[in-house]
């Protein structure tokens, strides 16, 4: 337990967080002073960076992560090849901050999500919901050198949660206030929206996944246009809404189920897409763009008003993720959104794309010092947890 014992009693630390979302774009890395723990830790950002996959990697992921086409041995050797990625970033990221591994406390990972099914599914009378989150925390520690902690999200299973959102829990820790109602927008692959009412405590926050974020427009690219993304939205910008289209996405029963609740591929992955060619037979492509990327402001503002507008109205919606780059999507959410001021978090001092990254970090040292950093009025589960598993290097 050498490693641990002065690492609990440190007061501050030398954390890095690594995010790798549904998107399977790149491992962001991110070096952050932590001062602290609980719900007043401070934090200061040293170094970010976003390391893209190999060329290839994005679809190998995907294309097993789908049921029917992935294999246990590709899983399993996944599992350890993105360890090796993550260690990677991690040390680079300390390069990129010129400093030497052995000066990091900590590092806290999220892996790769291969699956989530936050249903029950019933196998041999028992009733079981599962996550999978590639990227092996031990390897990561072996490699690095450094006390890992990963798989936060089974904790929160286990007591009947859903195990996501888990970022509400730090967007209380860094963007309460006092004075205003704040939305925060996550726009990943899956889009998820965390409410904080001005002078709330963690009882009082609410947070969901919306539906898709960049899910839809990237696999459509990909389909239509032999690209990763819309960079800036240019395509979309271009194109006209398909009302039909709209219409056939929102029939999807996720959009009536009350939270908590959270999603991923497995809801608005390939069967989705096919529903939505089928839909859109005869179209111009750039409209099809144009009405998908419309769809997540669309679907956040419609579940917004939905499931939260009755309590409050907000001040001000925050918005982070490869999403905050989309400038449709940006200025649709302006346009629902009105009169709330509608910015990315970056106007707040934390990189939007290093948000889920410091995040990660940050729960990491909340493990450490065991803390709960599970919010049940948001996952669902029972009671607070300590989340994540502690790997020793
Ligand atoms: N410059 C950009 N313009 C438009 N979309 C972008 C841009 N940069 C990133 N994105 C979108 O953001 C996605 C990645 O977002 P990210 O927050 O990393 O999601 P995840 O957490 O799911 O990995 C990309 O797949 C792409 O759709
Ligand atoms: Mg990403």
């Amino acid at each position: 337990m050498q490693p641990l014992i002065p690492l609990i009693k440190k007061k501050k630390k030398l954390v890095v967080g690594l995010m790798s979302g549904t998107s399977a774009d790149s491992i962001d890395a991110v070096l952050v002073d932590i001062s602290g723990a609980g719900i007043s830790t401070r934090f200061r950002q040293r170094a970010f960076a976003s390391f893209p996959y190999p060329k290839g990697f994005r679809e190998f992921v995907l294309h097993n992560s789908l049921p029917g086409s992935g294999s246990v041995e590709t899983i399993s050797t996944l599992n350890i090849l993105l360890a090796q990625f993550f260690a990677d970033a991690v040390k680079a990221v300390a390069k990129k901050a010129h400093l030497s591994l052995s000066k990091i406390d900590l590092i806290g990972s999220h892996g790769q999500t291969v699956h989530h099914l936050p249903s029950p599914q019933r196998l041999f009378g028992k009733k079981v919901r599962s996550t999978l989150q590639l990227g092996d925390p031990s390897t990561i520690a072996k490699l690095t050198g450094i006390v890992t902690v990963g798989d936060f999200r089974t904790a929160d299973m286990a007591l009947g949660g859903q195990g996501a959102p888990l970022v509400p829990y730090f967007d209380f820790v860094a963007f309460r206030s006092a004075a205003k109602h704040r939305a925060l927008l996550n726009i990943g692959g899956i889009a998820n929206i965390t409410v904080l009412p001005k002078n709330c405590t963690v009882h009082d926050v609410r947070a969901f996944d919306t539906g898709p974020g960049n899910m839809l427009v990237d696999a459509l690219m990909k389909k239509l246009y032999n690209k990763e993304f819309d960079r800036g939205g240019g395509i979309a910008l271009r194109g006209e809404i398909l009302p039909e289209l709209i219409t056939a996405m929102f029939r999807d029963p996720y959009f009536a189920v009350k939270p908590p609740k959270s999603t991923g591929r497995e809801l608005f992955g390939e069967k989705f897409i096919e529903k939505i060619l089928k839909n859109s037979r005869g179209a111009r492509t750039r409209d099809i763009i144009a009405t998908v990327t419309e769809f997540t402001p669309l679907s956040v503002y419609q579940q917004y008003m939905r499931f939260l507008h009755k309590k409050f109205s907000i001040d001000e919606l925050i918005v982070s993720g490869g999403g905050a780059h989309n400038a449709f999507m940006m200025e649709a959410l302006k346009r629902y959104f009105a009169p709330a001021h509608v910015m990315t978090s970056g106007a707040l001092g934390i990189s939007s794309d290093a948000k889920e990254a410091i995040c990660f970090a940050l729960l990491a040292n909340e493990t450490i010092a065991g803390n709960p950093s599970n919010i049940p009025a948001v996952t669902g589960a029972s009671h607070p947890a300590v989340l994540g598993k502690i790997c020793l290097p």
